[in-house]
């Protein structure tokens, strides 16, 4: 995939695939590249809960879900990737049709968290990491705290931060997932093994039965001395082409539940704690929006499905211009 043709010429022609087929085909053409990153570009870093990021633009979890293209998904100019959700054991996930392409730049999904089990994912991830180049997370999810954290404890020395997904509309019974005294312990568990820099994934705040639930777990986590916090996994919405009958939306339409649950994480938990903002984020425009309402980095999925493989680096190419126009040299001489 080299030259500006044949990238578009691919992309186009996936389009034509039912998505999840799309998505297979697209990360069998990212293998084709070489692995390792590009140069980082100049300005346009931040410093973020995994250091200091050039740039600040992650691969949102579940676009590599076995961990095995890492090394070549930097390649299309990440400064870090989420690879996962991965659970202690291997998932089929839901069955077919299980994605599908919404007007206006959207996709709804009901995967149901397909992934190798954790102990494929961190034979993969240990080879694939050190390619890389750019530092690489691990999104794990699960039943309970208990396979949580065992799946924490599995990763140790892999990877250089992990993204606890509880949000996902596939796992069942979001409310007790939530819920004060299991979250808790959830914590407490992690931070009595805790090796590594952690984010919690959370819903977008639009669920009234959850809100209050989500927003004080938050709090827990940031009074813990926790790291991040990665707002938002899609948006729950019923949907009669996928087998399940419902889905998670992501793309476009979820971007205002992204900046709204943004504004009303800051307003709680004040600057205690690194955001990383995901939903709907398509453009440079998009991106320090993000970055202005607090977030320290910012991550990418269904832009990448409907712009194609140089959607990250076009978003880094326009900062650079939007940095020059206002006579600035970096991001931070921009951002309150
Ligand atoms: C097909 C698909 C699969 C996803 N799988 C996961 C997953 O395994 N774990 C997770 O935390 N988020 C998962 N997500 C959510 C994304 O990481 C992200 O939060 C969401 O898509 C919003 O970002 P976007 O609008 O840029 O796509 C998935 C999204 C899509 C579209």
């Amino acid at each position: 995939m080299s030259g500006p043709i044949l990238p578009s010429l691919a992309h186009k022609l996936l389009r034509l695939l039912p998505p999840e087929d799309a998505h297979r085909a697209g990360l069998r053409l990212v293998r084709l590249l070489r692995p390792g990153r590009l140069e980082p570009p100049e300005g346009i870093q931040l410093k973020t809960w995994l250091g200091r990021l050039a740039p600040p633009i992650g691969l949102a979890a579940g676009f590599d879900k076995t961990g095995e293209s890492v090394a070549h998904l930097s390649r299309l100019g990440f400064g870090y990737l989420v690879a996962g959700s991965v659970t202690l054991n291997p998932r089929p996930g839901n069955r077919r049709p299980r994605i599908v392409r919404r007007r206006g730049e959207a996709l709804v999904n009901a995967m149901g968290l397909p992934n190798p089990g954790i102990d494929v994912f961190a034979k993969n991830l240990s080879i694939g990491a050190p390619l890389a180049g750019v530092p690489v997370v691990a999104s794990i999810a699960g039943a309970d705290p208990e396979e949580i954290v065992a799946c924490y404890e599995r990763l140790r020395g892999v990877v250089a931060g992990v993204e606890v997904n509880l949000s996902s509309p596939s796992l069942r019974d979001a409310v007790a997932i939530w819920s004060e005294e299991r979250f808790s312990h959830l914590v407490e568990l992690l931070v009595s093994v805790k090796w590594c820099p952690l984010a919690l994934k959370i819903p977008p705040l639009a669920r009234a039965e959850l809100r209050n639930h989500v927003l004080r777990a938050v709090k827990i986590w940031v009074d813990n001395g926790l790291e991040s916090i990665t707002a938002v996994n899609t948006l729950p919405v019923s949907e009669t082409r996928l087998s399940t009958g419902f889905g998670g939306l992501s793309g476009r339409p979820l971007n205002p539940y992204m900046l709204e649950t943004l504004r009303e994480l800051r307003s709680l938990i004040g600057g205690n704690c690194e955001i990383n903002a995901v939903g709907g984020i398509f453009s440079a425009e998009d991106a320090l929006q993000a970055f202005r309402l607090g977030a320290s980095t910012v991550q990418v999925y269904t832009a990448l499905v409907y712009r194609g493989p140089r959607v990250v680096r076009q978003i880094v190419a326009d900062l650079a211009k939007i940095l020059a126009s206002m006579g600035a040299s970096s991001l931070e001489e921009i951002l309150p």
